[in-house]
């Protein structure tokens, strides 16, 4: 199993570090390596052999006049070489497209990161029924080199994202079986509301390679307990 946490807009500086200072002596038995994306002003080159810190986002450019932003050249002073693309969040708060995802994809593929490629549908689209569904969700994949050997998916459908409802392990097992028809190589994460009560029975779902987590990682303790349940 795969485990990243996403702090979205959480935490600051000093309680990122303490909490990678904590996770990472917790987690020092753990075999697979677990991602941490904290708020790009937290960034450190943070001394971790267990943990795997990313972005959330960058812009695609090594440098230049993009006010506001961060390139690649920032990213390489903290050793940062994983990223998240295609977050609903950035997708529906800040107005990104699939043409300019795909773009991000192609620019960070291209600097050889790591990348945790989000997707997933709003209620109104899984309520319109199974090829609505599929065709929403394939959309996503649009412009996107699914056999790149550094890609993880992670499939959040929004409706379970912060709500404390996950999905049920029915439409998740489903979902991940629509998704794995053409996502053939890389890991498929499930996210939203993941946590401690429903880890053992997500975790269990075949089809699950593993979570991204956001309002339940943001205590190393109990997002160390989830990675201990899910065993
Ligand atoms: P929650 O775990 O808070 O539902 O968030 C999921 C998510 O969006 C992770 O990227």
């Amino acid at each position: 199993m795969i485990f990243a946490a996403n702090f979205k807009t959480n935490h600051t500086r000093a309680s990122t570090k303490a909490y990678i200072q904590t996770l990472e002596s917790l987690a020092q038995k753990v075999e697979n390596p677990i991602y941490v994306f904290p708020p790009l002003s937290a960034i450190d080159d943070f001394a971790t052999s267990k943990l795997v810190v990313g972005v959330q986002n960058a812009y695609p450019a090594r440098n230049g006049a993009f006010t506001g932003e961060v390139g690649v050249e920032q990213l390489e002073e903290f050793a940062i070489k994983t990223i998240l693309i295609g977050h609903s969040e950035r997708r529906e708060i800040l107005g990104e497209s699939q043409e300019s995802v795909a773009k991000k994809f192609a620019f960070f593929k291209e600097q050889g990161f790591t990348i945790i490629y989000c997707l997933g549908e709003p209620l109104e689209v899984r309520q319109e029924g199974q090829e609505a569904l599929q065709e929403y969700l394939f959309a996503q994949l649009e412009g996107i080199d699914l056999s790149y050997e550094k890609l993880i998916v992670a499939y959040e459908p929004i409706w379970a994202i912060g709500t404390g409802v996950s999905a049920t392990t029915a439409d998740i097992r489903a979902t991940h079986q629509l998704l794995k028809k053409v996502i053939t190589q890389a890991p498929l994460l499930y996210g939203g509301s993941a946590k401690l009560d429903n880890i053992k029975e997500i975790a269990d779902i075949s089809e699950v390679d593993g979570v991204l987590v956001g309002s339940a990682s943001l205590d190393a303790h109990n997002f160390f307990a989830m990675i201990e349940a899910s065993r």
